[in-house]
């Protein structure tokens, strides 16, 4: 199957300007699963809760609209990221969209910084959305910073962890090769360039969106300074696959008796 990233350099606050630069980087690209960056709409670094609110969504808004003609134009399974809005609160969030439809959405489990003020922490488990026989999974940006993110997905049957990001802190990409490996599952993470200077904060996001293989093989990488979109092609099985050797099975050697909770 063939997956892609698409690295933006979204304008703060300018959603219509950010989905055409979308547009513009996907025209002519046909795939079957491609990664967006986290927030890729609105930009990241916010002011206050009503800010981030102000550029919020329910699961009908212009973002769902927007990657719901993304997945029809390019036949692809899309992930991206967006401000959810429930009720009175915000989640940095994550749809995942095939066939024009809005298969389910992913919370961010481990906010960053100052992410703690303006969202509520992810409150649903979780899970893999199985799409013509690939299982993909879902994780945001710091959540790599936890192993345990990709080895649930994992042991919930994860093909590939499609990873919105936008990284400000130099180890993901590197790091991003050793979850892969210890868990012998593909890797797709859209990042986003640029800087965003707003309030006290100065934000230079790092590029470098990378497609990892169960090996723990770097793929693709893109610019740490360029919009990008890059397409691999990759056999899911080698991913269903947990054998290294004759003797070791990753997942079943595990001796989970010895380990804390
Ligand atoms: C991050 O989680 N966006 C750093």
């Amino acid at each position: 199957m063939k997956v892609g990233y698409i690295q933006t350099s979204p304008i703060f606050g300018e959603k219509e300007i950010n989905f055409d630069q979308v547009t513009e980087l996907t025209f002519k690209v046909k795939a079957d699963l491609l990664v967006l960056p986290e927030l890729f709409a609105t930009g990241y670094t916010f002011i206050s809760k009503k800010e981030a609110e102000s550029l919020s969504e329910g699961l009908d808004g212009q973002t769902a609209e927007f990657l719901k003609s993304l997945s029809k134009k390019t036949s692809a399974t899309i992930v991206g990221g967006f401000i959810e809005k429930e009720k009175e609160d915000l989640y940095n969030s994550a749809m995942i969209i095939s066939d024009s439809e809005l298969l389910g959405v992913y919370r961010k489990l481990h906010l960053y910084y100052k992410e703690k003020l303006w969202f509520a922490p992810g409150n649903r488990p979780l899970k893999v959305y199985e799409i013509n026989g690939v299982n993909i999974g879902i994780m945001i940006c710091f959540d790599w910073f936890f192993p345990e993110t990709a080895r649930s997905l994992t042991l919930l049957g994860t093909d590939i962890i499609a990873h919105p990001a936008n990284l400000v802190l130099p180890y993901c990409q590197k790091a991003m090769t050793t979850r892969c490996l210890e868990n012998r599952v593909y890797g797709l993470t859209a990042n986003r360039i640029g800087r965003e200077i707003r309030g006290e904060d100065n934000f230079n996001f790092t590029g470098e969106s990378q497609i990892t293989s169960y090996d723990g093989k770097v793929l693709s990488s893109a610019p740490l300074d360029k919009v990008s979109v890059d397409l691999v092609e990759i056999d899911i099985e080698k991913a269903r696959d947990k054998k290294l050797n004759k003797f070791n099975d990753i997942i079943n050697d595990r001796r989970k008796e010895f380990y804390l909770r």
